[in-house]
């Protein structure tokens, strides 16, 4: 694949503003890892991507494929924070595929 195949844009919204995220396939190691960079956030992703801190919390809106599954111990930690819906989701466990391709992503603020 070349890097045109690669490119990934999706939206980020954070305190109300909204700006587009350019990125490739495997940039990052994860979600999370992309977002913490980009957007500089503190206190966020902090069990570095394990699925069990739970701050990494963001709502998603668009994602397709395998992305749209929960897994490991996704499922079990957003239950305990009282997420059951399907769009709010561990950033740590998305990868940075092209199911992220024209998502919309909000980071939520505790
Ligand atoms: S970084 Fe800890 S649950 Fe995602």
């Amino acid at each position: 694949m070349g890097i045109v195949d690669n490119k990934i844009l999706f939206t980020v919204v954070e305190d109300g503003s909204k700006q587009i995220i350019e990125t490739y396939i495997g940039e990052y190691q994860n979600l999370m890892a992309l977002l913490k960079d980009k957007l500089y956030l503190d206190d966020f992703g902090e069990c570095g991507g394990v699925g069990r801190c739970a701050t990494c919390i963001i709502k998603t809106n668009g994602i397709s494929g395998k992305s749209t599954i929960k897994d490991r111990n996704e499922p079990v930690t957003l239950s305990k924070m009282g997420y059951g819906d399907a769009f709010t989701r561990l950033s740590c466990q998305l990868l940075i595929t092209k199911d992220l391709e024209g998502s919309v992503i909000e980071i939520l603020t505790f």
